[in-house]
C-alpha cells in the first residue's frame, strides 16, 4: 500500500506567532519526510522475503516503520492541533477539571513537560484512556512511544524542528505560543469520537450467569474500615500445598468439603470466598454458599490477585 499525503490541516497564514517559513519547513521537511520514508520502508516490507530474511534486518525495518509511521499520524494530530485561539471549549473545561483537577492544573503539567523536553526532543500528547475512562498527558522521547491503548487528541511537537527556525533554543516561548494556537474546538470534536472507544472487554464466565463478584481493592477496603467479612481462601488443596503462602489472617477451607465447613459461618455478615486466580473453583464454593443462604461473593481475581496488589501474607509449615 501506499500512505497517501493528507493536507495541512490548520491555516498557517491564520497561526499566531508561529511563521509560515516555520510551518512550510516543517510540513514539507519533517511531516512529508517522514511519510516518504514510510512509503519507502512499506515498498521494501511488500517486496521482503521474510521466511528467507535475517532476524535483524526484519527487526530494523520494522522498527523503522513504526517510527515513520507514528511520526507522519502524530505530526498530522500536531496541524490538526493548531489553527484555534487557545481558548478552551465548555466541555473540554470541564473534561481537564475533571481528570486534571482544573484547566489551570492541566496547562501547567502539559507546559511543564513540553519545557522539560527542551534541549532534546519528543512529543507531549494529551490522550484519553479506554481503560479508565479519563484523559492523561503522555511523554513520549521518539516517534515510536505512545500509551498502548491510548488515544492522542492533541499534539505538542518538541523536535527542534518545530521550532528552531523562529525561536532558536527558546522552547518555552515556542511552547506557550503553541498553547495560544490550539484549536480546542477542534480538539473537542476528537475528544467526542475518542469517548466512544469501549474499554477493553471485561473477562465474562458464561457458565456462572451473573454471580456477583467483588474486586480485591474493595475486599482490602472492607477490611481496612474494619467492616465484619467473613474472607476465606479456597484454593483447591494441590495449589495450596504447592504454593505455601496464604493471606494474611484468612483461613483456608478446603473447596471440596464446602457442604462441612459452611456450618461455622455467620449468615449476617458478606462472605467473601477466592481461588488461585478467580476462576471456576471460587465461582463454584461461592454458588454452593449462596444456595444455602450465604451473602456470598467469589473475589474475581484470587489468591495471585491479592498478591499482585500488594495484600500482606504470611507463609504456612
Ligand atoms: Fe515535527
Amino acid at each position: 500500500m501506499r500512505y497517501q499525503l493528507k493536507q495541512i490541516y490548520c491555516r498557517p497564514w491564520t497561526l499566531s506567532g508561529l511563521s509560515l517559513p516555520l510551518i512550510e519547513s516543517h510540513y514539507e521537511n519533517n511531516y512529508g519526510g517522514a511519510l516518504r520514508r514510510l512509503n519507502a520502508i512499506t515498498e521494501q516490507l511488500e517486496s521482503l522475503d521474510f521466511a528467507n530474511t535475517p532476524g535483524y534486518v526484519i527487526n530494523g525495518l520494522k522498527r523503522e516503520e513504526l517510527v515513520a509511521l507514528n511520526s507522519t499520524l502524530l505530526h498530522e494530530l500536531y496541524f490538526a492541533s493548531l489553527g484555534g485561539d487557545g481558548r478552551v471549549t465548555n466541555a473540554m473545561s470541564e473534561a481537564l477539571a475533571r481528570d486534571f483537577g482544573s484547566v489551570q492544573c492541566w496547562r501547567t503539567e502539559f507546559s511543564a513537560m513540553g519545557y522539560a523536553l527542551g534541549g532534546g526532543s519528543g512529543w507531549v500528547l494529551l490522550c484519553w484512556m479506554p481503560r479508565d475512562g479519563r484523559l492523561i498527558n503522555q511523554y513520549a522521547a521518539e516517534h515510536s512511544q505512545a500509551v498502548a491503548g491510548g488515544i492522542p487528541m492533541l499534539a505538542l511537537d518538541v523536535y527542534e524542528h518545530a521550532y528552531h527556525i523562529d525561536f532558536g533554543a527558546n522552547v518555552k516561548a515556542y511552547v506557550d505560543t503553541f498553547l495560544r494556537n490550539i484549536d480546542w474546538q477542534a480538539v473537542e470534536g476528537r475528544y467526542e469520537d475518542a469517548i466512544k472507544v469501549a474499554p477493553p472487554r471485561p473477562l465474562v464466565q458464561e457458565e456462572f450467569g451473573n454471580l456477583p463478584g467483588v474486586g480485591v481493592e474493595e475486599v482490602r477496603a472492607m477490611l481496612a474500615e474494619g467492616k465484619p467479612l467473613q474472607l476465606i481462601d479456597t484454593r483447591p488443596m494441590h495449589f495450596v500445598s504447592r504454593q505455601k503462602d496464604i493471606a494474611e489472617g484468612v483461613t483456608w477451607r478446603d473447596p471440596e468439603r464446602v457442604q462441612e465447613w459452611m456450618g461455622e459461618l455467620s449468615k449476617s455478615d458478606p462472605v467473601v470466598v477466592y481461588c488461585a486466580y478467580g476462576f471456576h473453583v471460587g465461582c463454584r464454593t461461592a454458588i454452593a454458599l449462596r444456595e444455602a443462604g450465604f451473602d456470598a461473593r467469589y473475589m474475581k481475581v484470587g489468591h495471585s490477585g491479592w498478591k499482585a496488589a500488594g495484600g500482606p501474607i504470611r507463609m504456612q509449615a
